[in-house]
């Protein structure tokens, strides 16, 4: 198993990509931390993966609120081997129309989150040897898609803060990259695009295979980035779109 005994924290864990992410690193032997200010589902999602599961309240944009959790997981386990920044919040909006309430709002989730996370885990991993830190951005931080005005820009902004936590936390050993999900199945993709949009084919003649991804398609490769299988890899963004950038 790739992770065994590793102690994971996945934000927005509780439902959606994190979820499944949380089931795949269990799979492959680590406990996992679903840091969520959902409580209710955070609390149900942990109970349903089992005992290497446990759920933790955290809002992402809160400082103190990622310091308790950090130094809660030191005391349980004495280590904290990985972080996924999978928490966001999406928006559809045309650029002339966007406020600046919403843009701070998506700013404040999607990328000073992400910072305090990395901020908040890195002394705890560098006492332990090192770690790996997945940032979830998106491949609207890869393209201008129209109106994803605030959303891009915290996906395109994840992108660099990437980079800069890499060549920074490298000599701790930590290891720092970007997980860049396409259109995968789940409500934020139906809250884009209506459910009978994207059942017909032609919805997907952009993408060469074809469909939406997978949660646990996603899942797979945030299991990859987070193990001793991508060792050699750090700064770097892992597309899961089915092609459709890559050919777009
Ligand atoms: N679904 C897609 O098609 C898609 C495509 C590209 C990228 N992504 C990215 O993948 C990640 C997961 O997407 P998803 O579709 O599973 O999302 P989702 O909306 O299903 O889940 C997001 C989770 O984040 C939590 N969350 C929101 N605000 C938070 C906060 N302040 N603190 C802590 N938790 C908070 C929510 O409670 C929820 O559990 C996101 O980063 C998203 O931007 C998704």
């Amino acid at each position: 198993m790739r992770l065994e005994g590793r102690v994971a924290v996945i934000t927005g864990g509780a439902q959606g990509q994190g979820a499944a992410e949380a089931a795949a690193f269990i799979d492959e032997g680590a406990r996992v931390v679903i840091a969520d200010v959902s409580v209710d589902q955070g609390r149900s999602t942990a109970a349903d993966l089992g005992p290497q599961a446990e759920f933790a309240e955290l809002d992402v944009t809160d400082e103190d609120a990622w310091d308790a959790v950090v130094s809660r997981i030191a005391k349980q386990y004495g280590r904290l081997d990985i972080l996924v920044n999978n928490a966001a919040l999406y928006r559809v909006c045309p650029l002339l129309e966007e406020t600046v309430a919403q843009l701070d709002r998506l700013l404040a989730v999607n990328l000073r989150g992400p910072f305090l996370g990395i901020r908040a885990v890195a002394p705890q991993m560098a006492a332990g040897g090192g770690g790996a830190i997945v940032n979830v951005s998106s491949t609207a931080g890869l393209r201008g898609y129209p109106s994803h005005t605030s959303y891009g820009l915290t996906k395109w902004a994840l992108r660099g803060l990437t980079r800069i936590a890499a060549a920074e936390l490298a000599d701790k050993g930590i290891r720092v990259n970007c997980l860049i999900p396409g259109a995968i199945e789940g409500p934020m993709l139906t809250s884009a695009v209506r459910d009978e949009e994207f059942a017909q084919p032609e919805a997907w003649s952009g993408t060469p295979l074809a469909r939406a991804g997978r949660p646990t398609e996603v899942a797979a490769a945030a299991v990859f980035l987070a193990s001793p299988d991508s060792s050699y890899i750090t700064g770097a963004d892992l597309v899961v779109d089915g092609g459709a950038t890559a050919t777009g």
